[in-house]
């Protein structure tokens, strides 16, 4: 046999042994490596006579050309059955049961927020929006809470060092922001984050309120209470619904009143939840807002989303909307 045909004969047996990828490579190696057997050939081609050489330099190339064939054919059969095997591993049973996504729902802040925005559209009210880091001036000057006054302690917040710049203590900032940039008539919700240093069972330092505002000729504090008892009824689906308007003092309305809703009745003595504070829009925030008080007047309210929250879905204690206890949340899916 000639040598050629011994090295690729040697080397098709030595690469039907090898069982994976990195046998070949080794299997290779005795052939074509560096001291590989055709490469030994190669180098003493020089040794041979001017008319062997090329006859014999040919028969070497050739050898090698065989000798990748097989290589790239046993890498390739390799491969393969090495694919077969891991498919039929892996395989999957497609009539397993499939793994159940965890289903998530809506906070259920988010959903009364939600309820209370369609229920005042359907009343005409638009959606208005505004910074939860508020000046000093719209969260209180442009209220006629000037510094120093009594009512700012009643909305003690957190302040941004050596600025004049506050957590908003209240939506209340957005009527100011809103009569600036609109003429009447107006017709506005604004819901949002409000922040004060509280925290009890029935406040929390973040909490939500929704705003409204009404300006337009000729409006009443007896359009408030109509407006506020109408959307009480819808919101909690009762007509009995008792609501109790209590006359306040907040500096940016006059006359000003506390909302107050039936929370339980126990032992014939029946128990009211404050939600929020309301009243005909001073005269001096109208001029604030760029608005004619000779012409216009206006009502305002501003309700704590939260309350309403407990008391439509019979929560005590507000905290535990905070508190991320999927146990409680998952009650409201
Ligand atoms: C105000 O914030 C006024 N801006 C409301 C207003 C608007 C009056 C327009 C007149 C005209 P008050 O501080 O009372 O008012 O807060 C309103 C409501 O927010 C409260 O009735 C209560 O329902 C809710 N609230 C107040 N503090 C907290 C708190 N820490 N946690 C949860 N809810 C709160």
């Amino acid at each position: 046999m000639h040598p050629t045909d011994k090295i690729v004969s040697d080397a098709r047996a030595a690469f039907d042994a090898a069982a994976t990828v990195a046998d070949l490579e080794q299997a290779k190696s005795r052939f074509l490596g560096k001291s590989g057997a055709l490469t030994e050939l190669l180098k003493g081609l020089g040794k041979l006579s001017a008319e062997e050489r090329p006859k014999a330099g040919a028969a070497i190339n050739e050898a090698k050309v065989r000798v990748e064939d097989l290589l790239a054919a046993r890498r390739d059969a390799i491969l393969a059955a090495e694919l077969d095997q891991r498919l039929a591993a892996e395989s999957v049973d497609v009539t397993l049961p499939g793994r159940r996504q965890a289903g998530g729902g809506l906070h259920p802040i988010s959903r009364a927020q939600e309820r209370i925005e369609k229920l005042f559209a359907s009343m005409g009210f638009a959606a208005a929006d505004g910074p939860e880091i508020e000046n000093d001036f719209y969260n209180f000057t442009a209220l006629r809470m000037f510094p120093d006054h009594p009512s700012r302690s009643m909305q003690d917040t957190f302040y941004v060092a050596d600025s004049d710049k506050v957590l908003r203590t209240h939506t209340s900032p957005v009527q100011i922001r809103h009569m600036q940039s609109h003429q009447p008539p107006i017709r506005i919700i604004c819901p949002g984050r409000v922040y004060r240093v509280d925290h009890d069972a029935t406040h929390s330092p973040m909490f939500h309120q929704i705003e409204g505002l009404w300006v337009d000729e000729g409006v009443s504090l007896a359009d408030l209470k109509g407006t506020l008892t109408q959307f009480f009824r819808a919101f909690f689906e009762r007509d009995d619904i008792n609501v109790r308007f209590r006359p306040s003092y907040f500096p940016f309305v006059e006359p000003g009143v506390e909302i107050d809703m039936e929370w339980e009745r126990k032992d014939g003595e029946v128990k009211y939840l404050e939600i929020g504070g309301a009243g005909v829009v001073h005269p001096d925030v109208l001029r604030n807002g760029n608005i004619d008080p000779e012409r216009y007047s206006g009502f305002a309210f501003g309700m704590g989303l939260d309350r309403l929250a407990m008391l439509k879905y019979g929560v005590n204690d507000l905290r535990l909307f905070f508190d991320s206890d999927l146990k409680f949340l998952r009650q409201f899916r």
